[in-house]
């Protein structure tokens, strides 16, 4: 038994709803981890005398928070993070699908990653929906990592079967026959769930966007993740590939692949009739703001999130980061320029909850109760000289708080606890050394 004392954050609503009284701060606060779940939260002097056997971890006043949720990201893309570039299918043409070609050599795949993991733990996170490459063992690569961290993981086969260069393209046999492999090997297993992945419209004809559909309907537990209404040129093309559908988000609707567990990233240039459609149909969005203006894409409107399931994520490599903190910066500046202050409540819930409703995980990770998978980081909220010396003169948590989501990076990631186990220490030998 671990018992952990810092301050603690977590959230008993939806800040989108009620604002600041969603979320529930304890200075001196404790959270009980036992057998790899949150068993107990409170505060430190009560918990510790309740819990006297308990191990202590004493992080002072660092912010004991759920660990980050990325739910868009493109782990393949580690290695081409911050290419200078251009628009989107540019982008695509000119770094992401030749790195994506060298994961046909299983061993590649395997290196990035662990590579992957290891850096996006050192930044806090601690669940990824990620996309692959259209090789299957590029989907084995991220799973066996992932279990090898004891990571709850989110992943699935990216399809594509036309758009793409030779040796990207599978069809639309194979991509139900691998995903149906690779979803019968893999989901459910330990902590690792597979998502049904076409990679967009643009890269897959109809019949593979069907095939998928026809999966889906099988495992309908599953998620199903893809690119929505990124960039308009994108969306120009989808009309031209497309002449039949209504809109971007009919291409999917058409083929089966729009209801509850449908997470759609970027969401950026919706009609009326496309968000409405989302909200009815109980879909998740991801907003991708270090991406959306690194590819000059647009800017989100968070006005989505009291309608839809809104999760934030980093879309490596379109994104120009690992951290969520620097997400959440981003996404803060993205309102700002739409008129939407964000409030750092809503901010870090998005980065946590948000992610964790949008991948329908919310009842296991993305907060801190009893009764969650213990998936933890812990932030130093003053972790260099600028961010200690603005958050000295803070009177209230989000004071505090608002110069790390700011600022901070890596350096502000204490600790992370990943199934109630400290990361660095048993399965991570290397990393995260004590700050
Ligand atoms: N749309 C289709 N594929 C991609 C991708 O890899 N990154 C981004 N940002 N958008 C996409
Ligand atoms: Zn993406």
């Amino acid at each position: 038994m671990d018992l952990l004392l810092g301050q603690v954050l977590s959230y008993t609503g939806d800040p989108f709803a009620l604002g600041e009284a969603a979320a529930r701060h304890l200075t001196r606060g404790a959270v009980l981890v036992d057998a790899g779940r949150i068993t107990q939260v409170g505060e430190a002097a009560d918990l510790r005398a309740r819990h006297p056997q308990a191990r202590i971890h004493d992080y002072g006043s660092a912010l004991i928070s759920a660990g980050f949720v990325d739910a868009h990201a493109h782990y393949p893309q580690t290695a081409i993070i911050a290419s200078w570039g251009k628009r989107l299918i540019d982008w695509l043409n000119l770094y992401t699908f030749p790195e994506e070609m060298r994961f046909s050599d299983p061993a590649y795949a395997d290196e990035i990653a662990g590579r992957y993991l290891d850096l996006v733990v050192a930044n806090g996170t601690t669940t990824v929906c990620s996309y692959t490459t259209i090789h299957p063992a590029s989907v084995d690569a991220i799973f066996s990592a992932a279990r090898a961290r004891g990571m709850r993981v989110f992943a699935g086969k990216t399809c594509m079967d036309r758009n793409a260069p030779e040796g990207l393209r599978d069809t639309a046999g194979s991509a139900y026959d691998d995903s149906k492999r690779l979803l019968e090997k893999w989901h459910g297993q330990d902590r690792l769930s597979y998502v049904i992945t076409p990679r967009f419209s643009p890269t897959s004809t109809p019949e593979q966007l069907a095939a998928l559909g026809a999966l889906w309907r099988e495992y309908p537990d599953c998620l199903m993740q893809t690119h929505l209404s990124e960039q308009t040129d994108e969306i120009a093309w989808v009309k031209d590939l497309f002449p039949q559908s209504r809109d971007y988000l009919d291409t999917y609707e058409a083929q089966g692949l729009l209801r509850e567990g449908a997470v759609y990233g970027h969401a950026i240039w919706l009609t009326d009739r496309e968000k409405a459609r989302l909200a009815e149909a109980g879909a998740a969005v991801v907003h991708c703001p270090t991406s959306n203006t690194f590819i000059g894409s647009g800017l989100f409107d968070m006005g989505l999130a009291r309608q839809v399931r809104v999760g934030l994520a980093s879309d490596t490599g379109g994104g120009s980061s690992f951290s969520m903190l620097r997400t959440m910066a981003a996404a803060y500046e993205v309102a700002q320029l739409r008129g939407q202050a964000l409030h750092p409540a809503q901010l870090w819930w998005l980065a946590t909850q948000g992610s964790a409703r949008a991948l329908r995980a919310e009842d296991r990770i993305g907060n801190i109760a009893p009764g969650m998978e213990a998936d933890l980081a812990v932030i130093d909220l003053a972790s260099t000289p600028a961010i200690a010396q603005a958050a000295a003169r803070a009177e209230t948590l989000w004071q505090q708080l608002f110069p790390t989501i700011m600022m901070g990076d890596d350096r502000a990631v204490k600790a992370v606890w990943i199934g109630g186990k400290r990361a660095g220490q048993a399965r991570m030998p290397g990393l995260l050394p004590e700050k």
